[in-house]
C-alpha cells in the first residue's frame, strides 16, 4: 500500500452519500470499507461492504474488528449513516425522537468510541462527521432532524479538542440537498393531528420540489477525497449552494423572529 493510500471506513456505505463515497475513494486507491445492515462482506464496486448497523453496540465493535483485522489499521471513519424524520415537533413521539437520535447522534458516537482506540495506538487518524446544513436551523416539520445534527456538530467539537492531542483530526461536513433516496425511509409519526396537518403537508411539498432537482452525491465525495488528503483540513465544511448557504449567513445576521418569519414563508 502507498503511504498515501488510507484504510477507510464509510457508515451508510449501500446508497446515497455514503455509496459516492466509498466509490470515489475506493477509485483513487484508497481501501475502502463500506457498511450496510444488510451486507455479507461482498466486494462491490473496488470497495468491500460489510455488516453494521449503528444502532447496536456489538454490530458496531464486531465491523470495526473486521477492519482491523483484514487491513491491520483504520486511518479514516466517515460517520455517514443517518435517518430523516418529518413531523410537527408535537406529533413526534419521545420513542420516535429516540429512534432518529440512536441512529444520527449515538450511532457515530458509538463507531467513533470503537475507532478511537485504534486510531490512538496508531498515532494518528480521521473522523469526518457527515452533518447536514439543517443541524443550523429549526426546520419546520423537520424539527428533530435538525436537532440530531445539531447535536452531533456539538459532539463532533468537543471530540475534536478531546483527540488533537493523539494526531486525530475531527471534522465535520454540512452538505445541503443531495438526490439521494434519503426521503424514502425517512421516520414519520403514525398520527398527523388536524391542527399541523396542512403546514405539514406544504412543507412537504416544497422539500419533495426541491430534493428532486438537487445535486449529484459525488459533489459531496469530492468534498470528503479533498479532506482526507489534507493534512490540516478545517473543522467545518459546508457543501450547499444558493439559498441553502446563504440562509446560514442570514441566520447570523438577521434578529431571530425576522428569520423565523423568512423560514415560514418560504415553507408557505
Ligand atoms: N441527501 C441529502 O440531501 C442529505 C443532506 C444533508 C445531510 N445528509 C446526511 O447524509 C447521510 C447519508 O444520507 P443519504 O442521503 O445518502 O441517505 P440514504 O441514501 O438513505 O443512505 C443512508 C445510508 O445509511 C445507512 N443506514 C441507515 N440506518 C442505519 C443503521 N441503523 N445502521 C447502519 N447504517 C444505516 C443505510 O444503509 P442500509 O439501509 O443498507 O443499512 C444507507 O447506506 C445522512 O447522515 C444524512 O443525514 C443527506
Amino acid at each position: 500500500m502507498s503511504s498515501n493510500t488510507k484504510v477507510v471506513l464509510v457508515t451508510g456505505g449501500s446508497s446515497g452519500l455514503g455509496k459516492s463515497i466509498c466509490l470515489r475513494l475506493a477509485n483513487a486507491g484508497h481501501t475502502v470499507y463500506g457498511t450496510s445492515r444488510k451486507a455479507k462482506g461482498e466486494q462491490v464496486d473496488g470497495y468491500s461492504l460489510i455488516a453494521m448497523d449503528v444502532t447496536d453496540n456489538a454490530s458496531v465493535q464486531q465491523a470495526v474488528e473486521a477492519v482491523i483485522a483484514k487491513a491491520g489499521r483504520l486511518d479514516v471513519l466517515v460517520n455517514n449513516a443517518g435517518l430523516g424524520i418529518q413531523g410537527a415537533v408535537e406529533d413526534v413521539t419521545p420513542e420516535l425522537g429516540q429512534r432518529l437520535f440512536d441512529t444520527n447522534v449515538w450511532g457515530p458516537h458509538r463507531v467513533s468510541r470503537a475507532a478511537l482506540p485504534h486510531m490512538r495506538d496508531q498515532g494518528g487518524g480521521t473522523i469526518i462527521n457527515i452533518s447536514s446544513v439543517a443541524a443550523n436551523f429549526g426546520l419546520p416539520y423537520r424539527g428533530f432532524y435538525s436537532a440530531s445534527k445539531a447535536a452531533l456538530d456539538r459532539m463532533s467539537e468537543a471530540l475534536s479538542t478531546e483527540v488533537t492531542r493523539f494526531g486525530i483530526k475531527v471534522v465535520t461536513v454540512q452538505p445541503g440537498e443531495f438526490n439521494t433516496t434519503i426521503g424514502d425511509s425517512r421516520l414519520r409519526p403514525e398520527v398527523i393531528s388536524e391542527a399541523h396537518r396542512p403546514g405539514y403537508e406544504r412543507a412537504m411539498e416544497v422539500l419533495g420540489g426541491s430534493m428532486h432537482y438537487s445535486r449529484d452525491p459525488d459533489e459531496l465525495a469530492q468534498v470528503v477525497e479533498r479532506i482526507i488528503n489534507d493534512p490540516k483540513p478545517k473543522a467545518r465544511y459546508v457543501v450547499a449552494q444558493g439559498m441553502q448557504k446563504i440562509s446560514i449567513l442570514a441566520k447570523k445576521l438577521l434578529p431571530g423572529r425576522m428569520f423565523e418569519r423568512k423560514v415560514r414563508k418560504h415553507y408557505e
